[in-house]
């Protein structure tokens, strides 16, 4: 049952009011409270500000209290002034609307919603990706519903060891034990949600503990590498790839390689030595013929390109609903390759319905689709880019983690129809996401406590701080939040000292 917290004081506004509390009572800022307007309708608010408030301790008494020398009978004439702002109003007949009566004074103030009224107001689902409790509202879980969260992207950011690739790990969690499903554009009907997880720092095999214990290990799969692309099954064919991963290739070898790949190819798979072969005979100038060999032999040197591809990613999407790419042991330039024809290769089998709904996480999405401040841009964000617009026409969702908001590029991050905020403290970062987010307070955002998150946007019909859960399968470190560095100093006294930076 619900708690009375406090009761509506002042002259309320539709969009602000303020009432009083208890000091030793439950009301913290950000908190939701529920109370009427009009003595029928039910309006939800939430907790912006609260302040301390004792009238014998107002400016002008200053001095008399100096020289007083016991107070304790005044001390606890404290009571909290709470300013709330309405955010959706339960008429009668149980119609959500957005609140356009002021709450009324002297009216009781209760902090816990039931979970049924709060499902309809933040628009959560009975099976939904459920990342946890809202903040101080414990009886309220944030199911999220999946149709609102993948098609149309989600960002996860924080400062480094905020919980991002945690929070995702309990996302993907809830997808494994409840199989959710996603409405698929293409094939217009309803379908279980697979994923590729680009895994920079080779964290995402801990999936496998929560598989294991859901009796799953099946579902998912885990790829570290070599990272070939077989050269017959490149979207867009190997020519055009090999333009736009090789931006110093001339005009002349470009052309070159076109006729040589044309006149082997006739249909039929080609082979490396094929195609050098038919560079080798071709009638174009020696120079030219060398450097482009040359090219063709860097790739297969590094085991980029060849015959045969290392892994059927097609075939481990669909058949294993989990496919982690972990790119932990190769180097940028090869990520950035092997990413840009995946992606590619996915978006393109997906639009003509070759693989079910598919939600792309890529951690640190800053290193393979940075702002524009950057000089040479990755190859890899044009792709993001394009999947970050029409993606969601095709049933292609991305999930973005990183700890630097500012610096992703504008178009994958304007993108995201959800925000999912961890703390954070870099004042450009804050911008960044104040930019994306609507009705995210910076100052809260800070301070957030370790595994709070906002969430923000299309997944939700009203911004809502969420205790992220935890995981299924404990971790070894787990709750070790923003690790400070230690670092060991002599300051100028000789002594030996930690600091903490
Ligand atoms: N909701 C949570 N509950 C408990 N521990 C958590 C939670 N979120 C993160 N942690 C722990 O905090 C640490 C940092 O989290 P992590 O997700 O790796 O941060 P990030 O990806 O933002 O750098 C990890 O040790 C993780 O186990
Ligand atoms: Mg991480």
């Amino acid at each position: 049952m619900a708690k009375k917290q406090g009761v509506v004081v002042g002259t309320p506004k539709v969009d602000e009011f303020n009432f009083g509390a208890k000091v030793n009572g439950d009301i913290r800022k950000g908190q939701l409270v529920e109370t009427t307007a009009n003595g029928k309708s039910r309006i939800i608010s939430q907790i912006k500000e609260i302040m301390a408030v004792n009238e014998y301790f107002g400016d002008g008494t200053i001095r008399q209290h100096l020289n007083r020398k016991d107070m304790s009978t005044f001390l606890d004439k404290t009571v909290l002034l709470a300013t709330a702002t309405p955010l959706a109003m339960i008429n009668d007949n149980g119609d959500i609307n957005p609140p356009d009566i002021p709450v009324t004074p002297g009216s009781e103030i209760f902090s816990v919603l039931d979970d049924r009224t709060a499902k309809k107001v933040f628009g959560f689902v009975d099976r939904g990706i459920n990342l946890g409790a809202v903040m101080y509202n414990d009886a309220i879980q944030v199911n999220l519903n999946p149709n609102r969260l993948i098609p149309t992207h989600v960002a996860v950011l924080a400062q480094t060891g905020g919980g991002k690739t945690y929070a995702v790990l309990v996302m993907l969690e809830e997808f494994l034990e409840k199989s959710l499903v996603v409405w698929d554009e293409v094939l217009k009907r309803n379908s279980q949600m697979h994923f590729l997880i680009i895994d920079p720092h080779g964290e995402y095999d801990k999936i496998r503990d929560s598989a294991k214990k859901l009796h799953k290990e099946d579902k998912i799969s885990l790829f570290r590498g070599p990272f070939t692309i077989p050269l017959n099954e490149i979207p867009a064919g190997l020519p055009s790839f090999i333009k736009e991963i090789t931006p110093e290739i001339t005009d002349p070898q470009l052309r070159l390689l076109e006729d040589s790949w044309n006149k082997v190819r006739e249909n039929k798979p080609v082979t490396i030595n094929e195609l050098k072969n038919s560079i080798r005979r071709s009638s174009g100038a020696k120079q030219t013929r060398d450097i482009l060999l040359q090219i063709l032999e860097k790739f297969v040197r590094y085991k980029l390109i060849g015959d045969m591809g290392s892994i059927d990613l097609l075939k481990n999407i669909a058949g294993n609903n989990f496919l982690i790419l972990d790119f932990s042991s190769v180097t940028s330039y090869i990520q950035q390759i092997y990413l840009r024809y995946a992606l590619m290769k996915v978006f393109d089998s997906r639009t003509e319905g070759k693989i079910p709904p598919i939600c792309i996480i890529i951690e640190e999405i800053h290193n393979f689709a940075p702002s524009t401040k950057s000089s040479e841009p990755p190859i890899t964000r044009g792709t993001i880019r394009n999947i970050s617009r029409e993606g969601r026409k095709f049933g292609v969702g991305l999930c973005i983690t990183s700890q630097r908001p500012s610096m992703i590029d504008t178009t994958v991050i304007s993108q995201c129809g959800t925000i999912i905020a961890l703390r954070t403290t870099n004042e450009n970062d804050l911008k960044s996401i104040s930019a994306i987010a609507e009705g995210m307070d910076a100052d809260m955002l800070r301070k957030l406590p370790p595994g709070v998150a906002l969430i923000a946007g299309r997944a939700v019909n009203y911004p809502v701080y969420a205790k992220i859960r935890h995981r299924m399968v404990k971790e070894e470190k787990e709750g070790a939040f923003f690790e400070e560095k230690k670092v060991f100093h002599i300051d100028k006294s000789g002594q030996s000292r930690f600091f903490l930076e």
